[in-house]
């Protein structure tokens, strides 16, 4: 099959966990006969630096046209400056919205193998399987703000319509369907007009069309406690952009590091957006510490979800099981007495189990 991918490296050590995944569809490729183009573009600080622009368009060009873009992280303390024209994350935020990405799915499910390297105790982790469902172009990130002249008060208004509430209500229900049947939506209903009116629009969607799934309502700030309390009670979970923000940081440390936690975001037409949901770590940045699992496992993802190669995503994530089988571990998820390898390394170990599978 032919299929085009975008690549965007991005900034610290996302050029480094790019470059592993590139090891990956190219691996892919060469086990199961498929013929993959892949394009590399600037997106946020690098595209700042070369174009002026932190989401250039060319880079908006390219990925409207692609099957399926992968992504790397942008931002860094280079970039930082309060009174610069625009940032790094201003790219990633256009390109979501410009590609109408309204769903970012981050699954959070600890691989066996990394039990310890969790800071919650195995008991607590144990059956954990949670897919979170983050709104991404609306909310908080997306409405109305500014800062008065004098600088001394600003405002960030968080706004949901109707059909954004509906639209991601929707495909999260579908998906609980598919698995156990059971939906968590998170708001801050008991503060936030805003959250009232998700409520309301949540709760009508699930009793008109999804009277068959379990659904439950939490306040955001229990929910925080909950998933340290009793994370594997959770099945699929919805919530707005800058809650799901939030939460999925707090989640990932139930697999024990942000470096295993790949993420899709999703719209109605345009291409996937596949990413880790870890950032550019510019303090370990060009120094090979880096894990390129996440990465490996976001394009499994487009895989599955974009390409519609559920085999070869398969392929992929028992490459990363066998890996982790294997021993291999960079220092975020190594324990104290476990050897390190690098990021190249572990790249070229999963591409190299992708090339010789279990028989
Ligand atoms: C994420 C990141 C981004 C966000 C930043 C880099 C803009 O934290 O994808 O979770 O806040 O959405
Ligand atoms: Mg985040």
């Amino acid at each position: 099959m032919h299929k085009s991918i975008v690549l965007l490296p991005g900034d610290g050590i996302g050029p480094e966990v790019v470059a592993e995944a590139r090891k990956t569809i190219t691996a892919i490729a060469q086990r199961f006969g498929h013929d993959f183009v892949l394009e590399e573009r600037a997106l946020g600080g690098n595209a700042i630096d070369e174009f002026g622009d932190p989401l250039p368009q060319s880079t908006l060009a390219a990925c409207r046209s692609a099957d399926a873009v992968i992504l790397g992280a942008v931002g860094g303390p280079k970039w930082d400056d309060p009174n610069a024209k625009t940032r790094p994350e201003a790219g990633l935020l256009g390109l979501r919205k410009e590609l109408g990405l309204f769903a970012n799915l981050r699954p959070i499910r600890p691989h066996r193998q990394l039990i310890d390297a969790s800071p919650l105790r195995p008991d607590l982790i144990a059956g954990v399987d949670i897919l979170f469902f983050r709104e991404l172009t609306g909310g908080i990130y997306f409405g109305p703000s500014s800062v008065s002249n004098d600088g001394t008060t600003a405002h960030s208004e968080m706004v949901y319509h109707t059909y954004e509430v509906e639209r991601i209500v929707r495909l999260a229900a579908e998906a609980a369907r598919a698995r156990d049947n059971h939906l968590t939506s998170v708001d801050k209903a008991n503060v936030l007009e805003v959250s009232r009116l998700w409520r309301r629009v949540a709760g009508r969607v699930m009793a008109e069309e999804f009277p068959d799934v379990n659904y439950d309502v939490v306040l955001v700030d229990a929910m925080a406690m909950h998933l340290i309390a009793r994370p594997a009670s959770f099945d699929v979970v919805v919530t707005g952009n800058l809650f799901g923000d939030i939460l999925t940081d707090e989640s990932s440390m139930l697999p024990g590091s942000l470096g295993m936690l790949p993420s899709a975001s999703i719209g109605e037409t345009e291409p996937g957006l596949y990413e880790p949901i870890h950032g550019s770590a510019p303090d370990i940045a060009g120094r090979g510490l880096a894990n390129p699992l996440a990465t490996i496992l976001a394009t499994a993802m487009a895989l599955r979800h974009s390409l519609e190669m559920e085999r070869e995503a398969a392929a992929v994530e028992t490459a990363v099981n066998q890996v982790l089988d294997d021993g291999l571990r960079t220092t975020d998820i190594a324990t104290a007495d476990e050897a390190v390898v690098s990021t190249t390394t572990m790249g070229d170990a999963v591409a190299t189990a992708i090339g010789s599978p279990p028989t």
